[in-house]
């Protein structure tokens, strides 16, 4: 049965980087054997503008016929900020249930880092940040709006389940590296409840079911110092939403910065003929639409070459079709083949056209 891949192509910058992705994805899928379906949706600033449609009960209707979304970037000037963030990218988040958002921290050779006297051996881990709960749930509101009683409360929501989910998925991702390492990230001196069930549920499963696996935990005010003096201490990451957020941004800058960051947002428990299970799970590259660069083949498609390599990976492996692994990792080999030639230039104005890097890219797969 073919893959299905939804491309959500967005704004700006997202068309192109998606255009040269999908010509890296035709050029791998003969050698690979992999059957693949790719079907476009013009979501994003450009519809809402139109139409004033975000995303509705239909759209999520037919993102649900696919194994993956694949999303390039959403934005543009003229677009109320807030709107496409909460009504279509948090809105996939929350109502597919992508309850993992999985990214890597892996510092590429020829890639420069701001870290001084740190190589690609000292910057290589990766974050799971939880997707669905914690201070993003929204719940609170505003009382007495201004006046000066007004009062304000954002809660911040752990559930067992939530927490166990997004942590087992962990252990199982540590326990595919050599290092066999993990690390909560929280700040259980303060945050007494919601840290303390994050703190039990981590050593109980941990303890439990995942002996081999040393567990460590950092306070993420600890954490931040730790990603810049000594990031070489990570190998697999589980965090809370707010905190995961925070962090990943820092992690993406010391790896190079959004030129190159990675990100999926997972449902692993994703069955496109179980109606029960959410929906299917999205990737996108971490940067934004830049839309003083758009349209003139300047944007770097790495990031979202790099995004289509773990789409690949990511759907093999929870899917378990050995093509789209053999494909994502394929891809991910000419990546590495093709940064160190970054190596001196920038990510943005590298000098190199946004299809010649894709061209790099095809070359070396
Ligand atoms: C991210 C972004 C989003 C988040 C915003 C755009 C809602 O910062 O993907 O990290 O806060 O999760
Ligand atoms: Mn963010």
């Amino acid at each position: 049965m073919a893959l299905k891949i939804a491309t959500v192509p967005g704004d700006g910058t997202g068309v192109e980087v998606i255009d040269q992705a999908i010509r890296v994805l035709d050029a791998v899928a003969k050698p690979e054997n992999l059957d693949v379906a790719v079907t476009p949706f013009d979501f994003g600033a450009k519809r809402y503008l139109e139409t004033g449609h975000v995303l509705d009960d239909a759209d999520l209707a037919e993102l649900k016929k696919h194994d993956a979304i694949f999303l390039g970037a959403v934005g543009h000037p003229d677009v109320k900020p807030g709107i496409l963030e909460r009504g279509l990218l948090l809105k996939m988040r929350f109502e597919l249930d992508q309850y993992i958002n999985l990214r890597p921290v892996k510092l590429y050779p020829g890639i420069d880092t701001p870290l001084a006297r740190k190589t690609t051996d000292d910057i290589d881990f990766i974050c799971i940040r939880e997707n669905t709960e914690d201070l993003y749930c929204g719940n609170g509101g505003i009382a007495r709006i201004n006046t000066p009683q007004e009062i304000s409360t954002q809660e911040m929501i752990a559930t067992r389940f939530g927490v166990e989910r997004a942590i087992r998925f962990a252990f199982e991702i540590a326990k595919t590296r050599p290092r066999k390492l993990i690390t909560l990230v929280h700040k259980t001196n303060v945050l007494t409840h919601c840290g303390d069930t994050w703190f039990r549920a981590f050593n109980e499963i941990g303890e439990a079911d995942y002996p081999e696996i040393t567990r460590e935990y950092h306070h993420v005010d600890a954490c931040c110092m730790y990603l810049v003096a000594k990031p070489e201490i990570y190998d697999t990451i589980i965090v809370p939403n707010m905190f995961g957020d925070i962090i990943t941004d820092l992690g993406a800058a010391i790896a190079g910065g959004m030129g190159i960051a990675a990100s999926g947002n997972l449902n692993p428990r994703f069955d496109r003929n179980d109606p029960t299970s959410g929906g299917p799970s999205m990737f996108e590259p971490v940067h934004g639409s830049s839309p003083d660069i758009a349209g003139k083949n300047l944007a770097n498609p790495l990031a979202a070459i790099d995004t289509l390599s773990l789409l690949l990976t990511e759907i093999g492996r929870i899917q378990s079709n050995d093509a789209a692994i053999s494909a994502g990792k394929r891809i991910k080999n000419a990546v590495l083949a093709v940064t160190p030639q970054f190596t001196g230039k920038t990510l943005d104005r590298s000098g190199y056209k946004c299809d010649e890097i894709a061209t790099m890219i095809i070359d070396a797969l």
